[in-house]
């Protein structure tokens, strides 16, 4: 099969060669022996893939490895007793390995994709709309008429954010940095857009009255001590990544004064052992798709062959959604 696999660690212009690969078993490392074979139609393409080329991401595989997290393709076989058979489209989070035309994931993280879902809209569900709803509602504890702030709005995680807090019925306020991504932050169900280079702290608070409830923050940097004063009392801000490059610190006594809390959100750490609750998380995120609250937002394709495109696009902040390989057919 085609595949394209880091193979230095020279960021995105040199690390990616493409090869031609065996096929892999039917079997995945969260379920050693079993897993659902995926033909790949189209692969997600995020951050931490970026971050890999460099090594600067938390998993590390030894060199070379085919990175892609997660996939939209048919399955070609599934093991007994999975909820998905062969035939099925799907949506895959398989970790690693979704930059080919074959991948495995498992069993449990493998969902029926909705008719009116493209594979590429497939291949943008599962990291981005998870996580979102983790932030949102498991870790955020977002409750129905809450305001909620999200940083990075027209990114990946940005747009599932608003689009799974409206669905979770908040009042969604949208940080973003120009006229295009606030095209994209309004078209996602953004209510209100302010600028990332504006005084979008005391908008926020004017916005919402008293400050907002929830701040998603996929961003960190030098925003974050603003994130906590534009919380009102009980507010919660919710730390999911550091798109901006420095990991803010807390001065805690900010917390104290104004009654406020930091939550961590790492998704992935937190259900990669609990498959019971991804099914969970895999059954709202699915009830909001069928709400018409969910629809990813992919906003550049590219084929297999140009996946170090895809990379630069996000490391240089141009990308708006979801960014995607297509890869059957290309
Ligand atoms: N915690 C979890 O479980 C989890 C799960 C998935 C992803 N993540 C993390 O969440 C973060 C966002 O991922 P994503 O897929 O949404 O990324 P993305 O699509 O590239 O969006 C990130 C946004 O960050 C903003 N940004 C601000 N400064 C930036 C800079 N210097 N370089 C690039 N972007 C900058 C940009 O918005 P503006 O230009 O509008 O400012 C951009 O749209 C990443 O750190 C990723 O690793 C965490």
């Amino acid at each position: 099969m085609r595949a394209i696999q880091i193979a230095e660690l020279s960021g995105p212009d040199g690390a990616l060669r493409a090869v031609e690969l065996p096929e892999p078993e039917p079997s995945h490392p969260l379920s050693p022996g079993s897993g659902v074979v995926v033909d790949v139609h189209a692969a997600g393409v995020s951050f931490p893939e970026v971050l890999q080329t460099r090594g600067e991401y938390q998993v590390k595989p030894e060199l070379p490895f085919v990175p892609g997290s997660e996939v939209g393709g048919v399955v070609r076989s599934a093991p007994e007793g999975a909820s998905v058979k062969e035939g099925d489209r799907v949506a895959a989070f398989c970790m690693l390995g979704g930059f080919a035309e074959v991948a495995v994931a498992p069993e449990w993280l493998t969902f029926p994709l909705a008719d009116n879902l493209d594979f590429a809209q497939g291949a943008a569900l599962v990291l981005n709309y998870h996580t979102a709803y983790f932030a949102l509602k498991l870790r955020g504890r977002l409750s129905d008429g809450e305001t909620v702030l999200v940083h990075g709005a027209a990114g990946g995680v940005g747009t599932a954010a608003l689009q799974v807090a409206k669905g979770l019925g908040a009042r969604t306020i949208a940080v973003v940095s120009s006229d295009e991504k606030e095209a994209v932050a309004r078209a996602a169900g953004a209510d209100e857009v302010v600028r990332s280079d504006g005084p979008w702290k005391d908008q926020a608070r004017e916005i919402s009255g008293s400050g907002v409830d929830l701040v998603i923050d996929p961003v960190g940097g030098d925003r974050f001590t603003d994130s906590l004063r534009s919380l009102a009392e009980n507010g919660r801000c919710v730390v999911v990544g550091f798109t901006g490059g420095s990991i803010p610190e807390v001065r805690v006594y900010r917390l104290l004064l104004n009654n406020i809390e930091v939550v961590g959100a790492g998704w992935g750490a937190y259900v990669m052992a609990k498959p019971e609750l991804e099914r969970d998380i895999g059954q709202a995120v699915r009830r909001l798709v069928d709400d018409g609250y969910v629809k990813p937002v992919v906003g550049a394709r590219f084929p297999l062959s140009q996946a170090a495109e895809a990379l630069r696009l996000i490391d240089s902040r141009g990308a708006t959604g979801k960014v995607v390989l297509e890869v059957a057919g290309s």
